[in-house]
């Protein structure tokens, strides 16, 4: 069955983007199948996949969640998910921002998300869902379709801030809508661990959820290899191979499939 993960912060600028993309490529190097999904109207990791016109595109998750909430599903999906070096995803666009404010007005509108995974996810080993920095009704969308969630922090900028607010809507979720939500744990961005301010910083995150919530291992160091292979719309992994956040992001792929049994 396809593990459905969101990774999520209500912070921008955290590393969402660049974990959905090089942990989705991350896996599918494994072995693994894997779905990645930019449910952000920013449509970043759309441009990560190359496509550039994002604004032009009728094949988006908006335009899926627009006809789920019309209950006029395409039978076939086929349109909706491309692919970049063996990486399944559906991209997004400016009206995902539409579909937000539909959201508002529509009855059972937290599960829309949820339904439109429902013929698609078993088809993955893991379906990855990039999301946008707010606490909306995407985001509760995003949390009521998945599994799991795993929160980037990025210890650079002021990283308790918001998170305890983030933490409430998880388990608010659970509890109202999607019982089986839980939190894969946070993974530590951006580590700049040479200067004193990461160290401290990361030092603060892990006291403060020691025993509550895993913080994984394996962090991912700051470095412009990221921008760069950004730049070329490539994972850093194949941009550079001996980059240190590509190796980064490999290992923090095997220490998820680990901690999942
Ligand atoms: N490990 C890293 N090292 C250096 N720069 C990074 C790293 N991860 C992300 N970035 C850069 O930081 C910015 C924000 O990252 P992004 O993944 O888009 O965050 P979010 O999706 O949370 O807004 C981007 O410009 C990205 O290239
Ligand atoms: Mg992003």
């Amino acid at each position: 069955m396809g593990k459905v993960i969101v990774i999520g912060s209500q912070k921008g600028g955290v590393g969402k983007t660049t974990t959905t993309l090089n942990l989705a490529y991350s896996l599918h190097s494994m072995g693994k199948k894997v779905l990645a999904i930019d449910f952000d109207s920013q449509a970043n990791l759309t441009t990560c996949y190359g496509l550039e016109d994002t604004n032009e595109l009728e094949h988006t998750i908006g335009h899926l969640m627009m006809a789920q909430i019309a209950e006029d599903v395409p039978e076939c999906l086929e349109a909706f998910i491309q692919s970049k070096d063996g990486v399944d995803f559906i991209p997004s666009s400016i009206y995902l921002s539409v579909v937000d404010a539909k959201l508002r007005t529509e009855m059972g509108a937290e599960r829309i998300l949820a339904e439109v995974l429902e013929p698609i996810k078993d088809r993955y080993d893991y379906v990855l869902i990039d999301t946008c920095p707010s606490l909306g009704m995407l985001t509760i969308n995003a949390l009521a379709a998945a599994d799991e969630v795993i929160i980037t922090v990025n210890p650079q900028l002021l990283a308790m801030m918001g998170l305890q607010d983030f933490l409430r809507t998880v388990s608010k979720i659970k509890k109202r809508i999607n019982p089986t939500l839980t939190v894969a744990g946070i993974l530590l961005t951006m580590c700049e661990s040479r200067t004193t301010l990461c160290k401290v910083l990361t030092e603060e995150v892990t006291e403060s959820f020691q025993g509550q919530i895993r913080i994984f291992e394996n962090r991912i160091p700051a470095t412009v290899k990221v921008g760069e292979s950004i730049y070329y719309s490539m994972p850093i992994a194949l941009y550079s191979k001996n980059a240190s956040a590509g190796i980064a992001y490999r290992k923090f792929a095997k220490e998820l499939i680990a901690y999942e049994g």
